[in-house]
């Protein structure tokens, strides 16, 4: 192979020189998408920020926001056939943009810290659901509070670390390819069921009506920053993790159709997700801004209420576990990757140093969801929530602003790459160097509160 293999930051989730079939890569990209970003985050910051309106935002930023900055980062990847940091220096030869990849490398870093709590709440859930003790008490709300209020998540989370690390020694991501064509189409159809159920209930019409009709008054300058935010955690964008992708793909693969088909499938998910949280939560009365613990809360309610509703919740709760985990490993991979090349170490000792941080930072994480450490605030925000709000909302929108200005104005060659064509170019390049930079750079000094300082 080229010299690229030689180089130890390369050492990619799969096997540099391994490239995806068009349709394997679209399944894969569609793996990194879709995780608790659309399951859990999607419905309870939907929730939290004013519900249809707020998905109109959100959808919105997919368009304008989130798919330019996907295309840039694919043919940043292909086009450079590196890592987050070093295809931006094979493409540029400056030193100043292979750093700013370390802008995702800390968000990788940030977000696995807290994504591993979450996903360890769901493995503990898939086992009460199937063991059918989930059911045995109906206060959801209680019994989500008393977990999250001990020291249980903490163990949890260290299972899900566990997993990943051994999961990234082994290499064996091309399964993990392979597993995600499985995984996301039987998600799907689990979703759908639930779907027609939840729609079935008993003033589940509210439910629908809250998510799907906008009421604007119900914005605030926040609600854009948040919509954003989100549309980039849930696309996997700004933190390297689709530069990686995009060096797997094939020379003839166009990256403009293979982005919208992630886009739509990545939204499809978010609005299954919706249309069964929102019509279950107004249907047994349960309150849709109540954060993180949400679709913890709500969905327990949903299965006890169907038929083998121990059985289906289980499968759910596997199966969100499974597709947390193929988004928790591409996370893992970003600072394992650095870590490697930075301190010339080999990937045994940089993942398990790297796991170790990790896990260092999700324990205070994990204690502060009504846990020991609920008391500790920063900027009126617990431990969990400013990890995430300065990875989501700051770190990845600097690291898709990175991306966009390097595809716009530093490497010419990035139209020609993406294999856009006649007016898709056109309306991407406007995108890409007007349009997006200035929203992402707008959003982000108004909800900052510096665009104030500035103006005033
Ligand atoms: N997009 C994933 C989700 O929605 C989270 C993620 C973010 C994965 C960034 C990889 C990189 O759950």
């Amino acid at each position: 192979m080229n010299k690229q293999q030689a180089h130890p930051s390369d050492a990619g989730p799969s096997n540099p020189g391994d490239q995806f079939s068009k349709a394997g890569f679209i399944f894969a990209a569609i793996g990194s998408a879709v995780g608790l970003g659309n399951l859990w985050k999607f419905p309870y910051i939907t929730g939290k920020f004013g519900g249809g309106a707020f998905f109109m935002l959100f959808i919105l930023c997919l368009i304008i926001i989130a798919l330019p900055v996907l295309i840039a980062e694919l043919a940043i990847g292909r086009g450079g056939r590196g890592n987050a940091s070093s295809s931006f220096y094979k493409l540029s030869g400056s030193k100043f943009w292979a750093g700013s990849g370390l802008i995702g490398v800390v968000a990788a870093f940030m977000i696995l810290s807290f994504y591993s709590v979450v996903a360890g709440w769901t493995v503990y859930y898939a086992v009460k659901s199937f063991s059918g003790s989930l059911f045995s008490n109906p206060d959801y709300n209680g019994q989500f509070e008393a977990f999250t209020g001990s020291w249980s998540p903490v163990f949890w989370q260290f299972i899900v670390l566990a997993i990943c690390l051994f999961v990234i020694l082994k290499g064996v991501s091309s399964g993990i390819e392979k597993f995600n064509k499985v995984l996301i189409p039987g998600l799907v159809i689990v979703l759908l069921f639930l779907m027609v159920q939840a729609l079935r209930l008993p003033g589940a019409g509210a439910g629908v009506e809250f998510f799907l009709k906008p009421d604007f008054s119900k914005l605030t300058g926040h609600s854009v920053l948040e919509a954003m935010g989100l549309a980039f955690f849930s696309m996997s964008l700004g933190m390297g993790a689709m530069i990686t992708f995009g060096s797997y793909v094939q020379k003839e693969q166009s990256l403009g159709t293979a982005s919208i088909a992630v886009g739509l499938g990545n939204l499809s998910y978010a609005l299954i997700a919706g249309l069964i949280i929102f019509p279950t939560t107004f249907a047994f009365g349960i309150e849709p801004a109540q954060g993180p613990g949400l679709v913890f809360v709500v969905l327990p309610a949903a299965f006890s209420a169907m038929p083998f509703g121990s059985l289906f919740g289980g499968l759910f709760f596997v199966l969100l576990a499974m597709a947390a985990l193929t988004s928790a490993v591409s996370l893992l991979e970003v600072p394992t990757a650095y870590v490697m090349s930075r301190w010339n170490l080999s990937r045994k000792k940089a993942a398990v140093y790297t796991t170790i941080v990790v896990f260092a930072l999700g324990v205070p994480a994990a204690l502060s969801v009504g846990g020991v450490l609920s008391d500790i605030h920063i900027f009126g925000k617990n431990i969990f929530d400013i990890i995430d709000y300065i990875a989501s909302n700051i770190l990845l929108p600097l690291g898709g602003l990175a991306g966009t200005i390097f595809a716009g104005y530093v490497w010419k060659k990035a139209g020609e790459e993406a294999g856009l064509q006649g007016i898709w170019y056109k309306i991407w390049r406007f995108l890409l160097c007007v349009i997006t930079p200035i929203l992402i750079v707008l959003v982000f000094l108004s909800s900052t509160g510096l665009l104030d300082w500035i103006i005033v």
